[in-house]
């Protein structure tokens, strides 16, 4: 049985997201969309919010037959891993400005927890540039993010804004 976690703030879910959650699917039997609960963060959506928009949108995405879950966490992202018994932490990269942050964490995380490899996918090029904090940045000034974000999920930033 082969167990991924898939951990983000995924304040808001992009549709680099899904691309990552599309690519990795068929490496793992199972994987765990692990969403940070950080209270020190203000996010635009609760964890609730991300967790339940999270859980409406992934039946659209092709996953492969691999089992796919939702939870919240707090704490370390390699703790947790542990605590479900996964046995891979998934991360996308999407240009090289990632590089440098996302290997610091992955080797901190085997530091933490040495069994756990992180593994590294990269997302389609058409999602770049896409992040969640540029996503909220343009929504919020007025700008299009179709087709980057799921509709699902732009609708719901409509309805925080108004
Ligand atoms: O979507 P993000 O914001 O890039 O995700 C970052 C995340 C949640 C993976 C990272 O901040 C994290 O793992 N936080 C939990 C605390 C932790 O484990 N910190 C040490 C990582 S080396």
């Amino acid at each position: 049985m082969r167990r991924a976690i898939f951990p983000g703030s995924f304040d808001p879910l992009t549709n680099g997201h899904l691309d990552i959650i599309r690519r990795s699917a068929p490496l793992f039997d199972e994987m765990i969309v692990a969403v940070l609960n950080n209270p020190e963060k203000k996010p635009m959506f609760t964890v609730e919010e991300r967790c339940e928009m999270i859980r409406e949108v992934l039946p659209t995405v092709n996953t492969a037959g691999c089992t796919m879950l939702v939870e919240s966490f707090s704490g370390l992202t390699a703790e947790f891993a542990k605590s479900r018994n996964a046995s891979a932490i998934v991360r996308g990269i999407r240009a090289v400005a990632d590089y440098e942050y996302e290997l610091r964490m992955a080797l901190m995380n085997r530091r933490l927890e040495p069994t756990i490899e992180t593994v590294f996918l990269m997302a389609g090029e058409e999602f770049s540039y896409v992040s969640s904090t540029l996503m909220k940045q343009v929504f919020e000034l007025g700008g299009r993010v179709e087709g980057l974000i799921p509709e699902l999920v732009e609708s719901r930033m409509r309805e925080k804004k108004n």
